[in-house]
């Protein structure tokens, strides 16, 4: 029998120890917050990702009476982005949540769903992508979605390679 250990390394960042191009992408995904339509939940998420083009495009999570037709903020900009340019590669995604009209104390960390959509994200890119989960104090800044999502299902899985 052999075994296989998987783990991963996460950097818990105060404000003031990111980058100026991270501190962007998180303050574009906290404001994002404000535009989620969650009259179901009230659970306000944001999201913003940074593209190649240097673009940062946000989006928030978008709710529907017939709950499951709701989309996560994570999709809603993934998908919203690739619509717009289709050429363009995520390098960098940031996810914020708001209750009660403040950032959550804890981070919010993307669904199942969400991280399948982002491991697509990061094979169309060729490279892992920096997901940076953001709680009020801190921001824990993630290298590639293999840390969320071990043994995710891409491309050359489904061509059996
Ligand atoms: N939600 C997101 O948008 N992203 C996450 O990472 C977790 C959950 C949304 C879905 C739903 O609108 C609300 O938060 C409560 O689950």
């Amino acid at each position: 029998m052999k075994t296989l250990e998987i783990g991963a390394k996460i950097q818990i960042c105060s404000q003031t120890e990111l980058t100026l191009e991270q501190k962007n992408v998180v303050e574009a995904a906290k404001k994002a917050t404000l535009t989620s339509y969650s009259p179901y939940s009230h659970f306000q998420v944001g999201a913003a990702v940074l593209l190649d083009n240097g673009e940062i495009i946000s989006g928030s999570n978008q709710e529907n009476a017939a709950y499951p037709s709701g989309l996560c903020a994570e999709r809603t900009t993934i998908f919203y982005a690739h619509a717009k340019y289709p050429e363009a590669k995520i390098l960098k995604l940031a996810v914020a949540a708001r209750t009660n009209g403040e950032i959550t104390k804890d981070i919010c960390a993307p669904c199942g769903a969400c991280r399948q959509v982002i491991c697509e994200s990061e094979y169309r890119a060729g490279a892992p992508i920096e997901i940076m989960l953001c709680s009020k104090e801190e921001t824990y800044v993630i290298n590639g979605i293999n840390a969320l999502l071990p043994f995710g299902f891409n491309y050359d899985n489904l061509m059996g390679q």
